[in-house]
């Protein structure tokens, strides 16, 4: 059997990149997306990213659907691969919702399930992989905001803090199976959509003490670290932050918080 590296969400954006560099150390490839024909079109395209040996894959996967998980492994197991990385991109990220006082609950679930559920399914099916390779590693790819918490985004906020949790708890799972599982504490990226929305370029998440928030290579590099054994054998179940710095910040001198009469941020 031959190994495979497992990337969902990975047509665009943070997940295309995450493939790239996986493609490009010489990984076979396999992409998830929600649309079948765009995965099996991004995956073409990332061919032109690795030598001749590399092979790509792009399957459908729908959210939440365990059986087509299961034909994905299964799929992947008849043409003679297994699973030794799985990269866990794809997120509803909960987006233009409603308030706390008005969004639907199943809008709101629906967020939770997508971001913890449907990784469980993933993760479990890979570990199957995995354990019939004698180790493997998983990385999750959370959020700043599953430390932390921004206003009016209850539900994917909540999510992501779920989502590190999960990765905990399979690292202590999975450990004696040599299966290591890590978190990529993720700020913020420079996505179309922040390009698209000043007010995102202007949050409060990219004001980094850095000065800057992360391309799609600095994830990549990030995951590629954690689920490679010669850089992080014996890291499993940590969090890494890739937030230039942003959680280690405790206050927002712009923000205007108010301190002490007499006292400056300068002390
Ligand atoms: N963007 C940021 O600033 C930021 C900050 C912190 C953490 N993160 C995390 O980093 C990862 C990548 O972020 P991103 O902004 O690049 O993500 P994104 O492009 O919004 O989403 C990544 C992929 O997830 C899939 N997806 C989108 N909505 C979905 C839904 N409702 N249900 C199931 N799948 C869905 C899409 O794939 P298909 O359409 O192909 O299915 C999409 O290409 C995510 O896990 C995100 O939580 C991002």
């Amino acid at each position: 059997m031959k190994k495979i590296t497992l990337i969902t969400g990975a047509t665009t954006g943070t997940g295309y990149g995450v493939a790239q560099k996986f493609i490009k150390m010489s990984h076979n490839v396999c992409i998830t997306s929600r649309d079948a024909k765009r995965a099996e079109q991004a995956a073409e395209e990332l061919k032109a990213f690795g030598d001749n040996q590399v092979e790509v894959f792009g399957f459908g996967l729908e959210a939440l659907q365990e059986n087509q998980v299961i034909s994905v492994f299964d799929i992947l197991k008849e043409r003679g691969y297994l699973v030794d990385k799985l990269i866990l991109v794809a997120a509803n990220m909960g987006l233009n919702m409603p308030n706390f006082f008005e969004v639907p609950y199943e809008d709101w679930i629906r967020v939770i399930d997508t971001n913890i559920g449907w990784n469980f399914m993933i993760s479990r099916q890979a570990a199957k992989h995995m354990v019939a390779l004698g180790g493997g590693a998983i990385v999750v790819v959370g959020s700043v905001n599953g430390i932390r918490t921004t206003k009016n985004r209850s539900a994917y906020c909540t999510s992501k803090t779920g989502l590190h949790g999960l990765a905990r708890n399979l690292a202590v799972e999975l450990g004696s199976y040599h299966i290591r599982v890590n978190t990529v504490v993720s700020g913020g990226i420079k996505t179309d959509r922040y390009y698209a929305r000043p007010e995102i370029q202007n949050s409060v998440h990219n004001k980094t003490p850095y000065g800057d928030i992360a391309e799609f290579s600095d994830i990549a590099n990030a995951a590629y670290f954690l689920a490679d054994d010669s850089s992080a054998r014996i890291i499993t179940g940590a969090e890494l932050a890739v937030d230039g710095g942003a959680l280690a910040q405790f206050v927002y001198e712009e923000e205007g918080i108010r301190l002490p009469d007499g006292i400056t941020f300068a002390d």
